[in-house]
């Protein structure tokens, strides 16, 4: 929380209104961190087709949102339109401000790129931001766009180094909708009030950008606005308790954090580390998944991988454990490291795996329901992830706001399969053929705004 009146708030789109302001962080290193994007899916995806408009992994993207990835065939597995997922991104230093560098988006038939931030990413990026990452590509909106030109998108991320409060943490750029509130975020997110006004610049006097850039000369220039509410399509960053991994700055996975509650695959597919329930460090064994790997054992013992073992002696327990230290050069290394501590550990336990979501919860649906209230215990990873849980019978507190704020009226629910059915192979449909009347004249009247007048 130290640091944080640095963080400015800038006007990133939207330009005319100058209203949407999104939580950014100068830097001037060239680290990298892990951060999170909050998304909502605009149409039926393969969990593939979702993984490559992030370029992550599909298995990443699966185990950060505790789904499970031994579901048969669960790359072409279809995710409902409005779903709200985390997607795990790199996030980097780019002229000056936190970006991701390493989306790519390889553009299709009748992109704009208007449609592109607006429809496909949700308006987590704007057009301008997309053109300012894209100096080479010649890119001349609203006109359309080549087919097949690969743009780098450069989404909204932050590190804050991986702290909040001293913990470890990893930040999640969040795209405010209409019926979010701070209380309800911090809640569904396991965070409080203060903290998320503390990471936002909230409650100090915030800084507003009239320009359409985000350069740092602009940010200079600004003049500073007051208010610590927040709305429609602000983005902020929202702090999630994590575990942190601590592999030698030459390991290709240096810098590993796993959200409380979720999963991560490391070394080739070949190690899986989760964190929690109920412990902050990250434990990692190997994974069940078939590919070839090498040795998991620890030298001069017999353990593997993710083996502990116990024994109680006068003086405490004496706990030896095998561990994952990262992957170098294609090898996976494992430390060995015995402690003496006052009990015993338990059985080792894992966070709560959901099956691939099929459909948005029924209640998304009801009519014209109120904002969902906050709700007044800390929900569990896979309730703020926005899955239907498992024998849940309190839905309507944890839903993705951001899935209902679509709009999409009971007539236009684009079922589990029948959307995607339509379009045939499986690649992505005319956006515009299922998205509600609400949503489309909502984008409509973002390209309006995003052009050049
Ligand atoms: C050690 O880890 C391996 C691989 O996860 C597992 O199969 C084995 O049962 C573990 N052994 C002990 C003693 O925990
Ligand atoms: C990785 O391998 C290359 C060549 O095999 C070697 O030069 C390099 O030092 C190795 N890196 C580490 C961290 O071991
Ligand atoms: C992690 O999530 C669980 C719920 O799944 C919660 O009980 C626990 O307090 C969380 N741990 C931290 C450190 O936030
Ligand atoms: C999906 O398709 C199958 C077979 O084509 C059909 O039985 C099922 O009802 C469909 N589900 C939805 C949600 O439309
Ligand atoms: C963005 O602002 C710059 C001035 O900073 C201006 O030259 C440029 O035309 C603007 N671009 C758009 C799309 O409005």
């Amino acid at each position: 929380m130290a640091t944080i009146l640095t963080f400015l708030l800038v006007a990133t789109f939207l330009r005319p209104l100058a209203t949407a302001k999104s939580t950014i962080e100068p830097c001037s290193n060239f680290d990298t961190c892990s951060a999170l994007v909050g998304y909502s899916l605009y149409t039926d995806l393969k969990v593939s087709e979702l993984a490559s408009i992030f370029s992550v992994d599909p298995i990443s993207l699966l185990l950060v949102n505790a789904i499970d990835i031994s579901y048969p065939d669960v790359e072409n597995h279809i995710l409902p339109a409005g779903l709200f997922i985390k997607t795990p991104i790199s996030c980097s230093c780019v002229d000056g401000i936190r970006k991701s560098s390493s989306t790519v988006y390889k553009t299709r038939p009748s992109d704009t790129l208007a449609s592109i931030s607006a429809v496909i990413y949700g308006g987590l990026v704007s057009a301008d931001q997309i053109k300012g990452a894209n100096p080479k590509a010649a890119l001349s909106d609203p006109s359309v766009l080549n087919i097949g030109t690969k743009l780098n998108i450069p989404l909204p991320c932050t590190c804050f180094d991986n702290k909040d409060n001293d913990l470890p943490t990893i930040y999640m750029s969040y795209l405010v909708t209409p019926t979010d509130t701070l209380m309800g975020l911090a809640a569904r997110y396991a965070t409080t009030l203060t903290d998320l006004m503390n990471v936002n610049a909230l409650g100090s006097p915030a800084i507003e950008e009239g320009d359409n850039t985000t350069t740092l000369t602009d940010l200079m220039n600004v003049k500073a606005v007051g208010s610590p509410a927040i709305e429609d399509c602000d983005i902020l960053a929202i702090p999630l308790s994590a575990c942190a991994s601590n592999f030698p700055r030459y390991a290709s996975d240096y810098g590993l954090f796993v959200p409380n509650g979720s999963y991560a695959i490391a070394a080739s597919h070949c190690v899986q580390c989760s964190c929690g329930p109920g412990s902050r460090s990250l434990y990692c064994m190997p994974t069940s998944l078939a590919v070839s790997c090498s040795s998991m054992q620890c030298k001069r013992s017999n353990l593997m991988l993710g083996n502990v073992t116990s024994q109680s002696t006068s003086a405490g327990c004496k706990v030896t454990s095998c561990s994952y230290d990262g992957f170098v050069n294609g090898t996976i290394i494992t430390s060995l490291s015995t402690s003496l501590q006052p009990r015993c550990p338990g059985q080792q336990q894992f966070p709560p795996l959901v099956s691939p979501p099929k459909a948005l919860p029924d209640s998304l649906f009801a009519p014209t329901q109120a904002p969902a209230p906050a709700p007044s215990h800390s929900p569990s990873p896979s309730e703020s992830g926005g899955f239907p849980k498992k024998h849940s019978n309190q839905k309507p507190s944890v839903l993705p706001s951001s899935g209902a704020v679509l709009g999409f009226p009971p007539t236009n629910i684009p079922t589990g399969n029948a959307s995607v059915e339509s379009s045939g192979t499986g690649s992505l449909v005319n956006p515009f053929s299922i998205i509600s009347t609400t949503f489309l004249l909502g984008s409509v009247f973002k390209f309006l705004l995003s052009l050049p007048f």
